[in-house]
């Protein structure tokens, strides 16, 4: 058994900023399922949000957040988060982030869907990846952090189950596969930080790296955690549309600067909103998939031919060179794009300092529902809440009482019968039609009867893969493949719960928003002892 005072399971910005606090006071190990840039922030293109401008201030960034939250934003959590935006910044510059800045040396603000200011810091188009090079150069040499990368948690370990007879209900850690020796093995500490990303890839087409599994969420519910909100996924409106490109994102900030949609006639999309191309996000992937409907088409167009070359070149580095490679001159012709899932607006149930509902477990970052996004993320608000709550989540565990408590010896995993070698047809097939129900039955625009004929599949595949899970080695896909599953259900159970339309979350059979009836987060219990199943 390896042990460390906190272990911090997800090496994206949430659990980095986690990491870098609780080792002014004791030992961190962070693992990454992979690489550790292989997580959502390195992707970030964007920015970072935060009222920085004259003229702007943290009332307007709280007042747009809770519009685009479509009236379930926590209106505490909006307020403490966004007036912390400035030392969020603040602290990133400290590590040597290269934001841009303009020629009087103020940070460059950018523009996006849903803000009514220029507020989005931002590097280039490649802010994630900034982010992440200055928090790894910050933790790569700490004397209290040691980095695991291709660690994969399979399941918490819980205190109940390691102690028989112990009534003590909480965590104690996580049962690890090593991906390269490919055993698994415990590693304890008293304090447990979930910061495990999204979900995008119960979706068949997602912005999301192949990382965001859903593992957070999935081994919370295991352990017993509510989550909430889980029906409010939200698609991103452009993502390339190109045979070649696996899951790149054109920024919405290409918008902020003049970029607009049209349809393959070269008609502009009709979109609803005072805003326009730059409506949130739910309201311009609904005018891109009903336009694609209503023609046929595959894909939709974004321009920028009419902006100032060089501005382009250089603002947009990231986008221009892969689309560059991808055949498109982005200077000259129109982008191919389409909608595709990007972010998972709910999750484990938090409180403002990170706290689950298990002792010693907490949950920071896009894994986590804070009540900050309602339902629909204001755009750049993500990072925004993974730097706050790291940071926050980590004062308070500083001060846990559970810290001083031994962690007990931890039995090995019991591999029980699981001696099946791989059987790459099963589980690949069961990946392709979790996400291909998910897709087809549970993407931008619901009904009552496609929830109802999704619930049915994922149930039924749920349960064939938690069937077989046993009796195979254990691997990264598979365990993926287990939560991808679960997570997919636990979606298809909120989306049916939420009988209106709101926010991310549109159903054409119940196309109004119900204030009387819904006006609340959609809140699942798992049923006692960590069954798995809803209570
Ligand atoms: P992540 O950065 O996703 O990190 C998750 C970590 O958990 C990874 O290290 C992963 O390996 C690890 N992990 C997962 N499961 C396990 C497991 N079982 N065992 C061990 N480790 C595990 N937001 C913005 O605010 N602004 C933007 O401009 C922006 N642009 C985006 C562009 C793209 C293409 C994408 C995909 C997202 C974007 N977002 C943006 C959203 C934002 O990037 C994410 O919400 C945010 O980075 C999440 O950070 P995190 O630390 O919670 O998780
Ligand atoms: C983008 O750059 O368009 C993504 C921003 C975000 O997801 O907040």
């Amino acid at each position: 058994m390896k042990t460390s005072d906190f272990l911090v399971i997800g090496s994206g910005l949430a659990g980095l900023k986690f990491a870098l606090k609780a080792a002014e006071v004791g030992t961190v190990r962070v693992l990454a399922k992979r690489d550790l840039l292989e997580a959502n922030t390195a992707y970030a293109q964007g920015g970072i949000a935060a009222a920085l401008g004259p003229g702007d201030d943290p009332g307007s960034h709280i007042d747009d957040t809770l519009a685009c939250g479509g009236g379930i934003s926590h209106p505490d959590t909006v307020r403490l988060i966004v007036e912390s935006a400035r030392d969020a910044i603040q602290h990133l510059v400290s590590l040597g982030v290269p934001f841009a800045r303009s020629e009087d040396g103020e940070l460059e603000l950018g523009r996006e869907g849903g803000h009514s200011e220029r507020r989005i810091v931002h590097a280039a188009d490649a802010t994630g990846r900034a982010v992440m090079l200055g928090m790894i150069k910050a933790i790569k040499d700490h004397p209290r952090i040691e980095i695991s990368p291709n660690h994969c948690a399979v399941d918490l370990v819980l205190e109940r189950k390691v102690r028989k007879g112990a009534d003590g209900f909480r965590c104690l850690g996580a049962y690890v596969l090593d991906s390269e020796s490919r055993r698994i093995e415990a590693f304890g500490a008293p304090i447990t930080v979930l910061a495990t990303g999204g979900c995008g890839k119960v979706y068949r087409y997602s912005t999301n790296p192949d990382v965001a599994t859903g593992d957070g969420v999935a081994m919370a519910w295991r352990a017993g955690c509510r989550v909430a909100n889980l029906e409010f996924i939200q698609f991103h409106p452009t993502c390339l549309y190109h045979p070649d490109a696996k899951d790149f994102l054109i920024t919405e900030a290409v918008r902020g600067e003049g970029a607009y949609l049209t349809n393959l006639a070269g008609e502009r999309l009709a979109i609803d909103h005072p805003l326009g191309d730059l409506a949130p996000r739910d309201i311009v992937a609904r005018a891109i998939d009903r336009e694609m409907k209503r023609r046929g088409d595959r894909h939709v167009l974004i321009h920028l031919e009419h902006l100032d070359p060089a501005h382009v070149r250089v603002r947009f580095p990231t986008i221009y060179e892969t689309c560059l490679r991808h055949g498109i001159d982005i200077t000259r012709q129109p982008i191919p794009v389409v909608p595709a899932a990007h972010y998972q607006c709910g999750g484990v149930m938090t409180d403002l300092e990170g706290r689950t509902d298990l002792p010693g477990l907490f949950a920071v970052g896009e894994v986590a529902h804070t009540g900050l996004h309602g339902a629909n993320r204001l755009a750049s608000n993500s990072l925004l809440e993974a730097a706050v709550m790291g940071e926050r989540a980590a004062l308070r565990a500083l001060a846990d009482p559970l810290r001083a408590l031994p962690v007990p010896e931890i039995p090995d995993w019991d591999a029980g019968k699981a001696t099946l070698p791989r059987e790459s047809v099963l589980i690949d097939a069961h990946w392709e039609m979790v996400r291909k129900v998910m897709w087809d039955f549970v993407g931008i625009v619901r009904n009552d009867h496609r929830l109802e004929l999704a619930a049915r599949y994922i149930e039924i595949l749920r349960k064939s893969i938690e069937n077989y899970y046993w009796d195979f080695v254990l691997d990264r896909n598979l365990i993926e493949l287990r939560n991808l599953a679960l997570v997919a259900e636990l979606i298809v159970v909120s989306a049916r719960r939420r009988l209106e339309s709101r926010g991310l979350h549109y159903n054409e059979d119940h196309a109004a928003r119900d204030d009387r009836s819904f006006a609340a987060d959609t809140v699942l219990q798992p049923a006692p002892a960590g069954s798995g199943a809803l209570g």
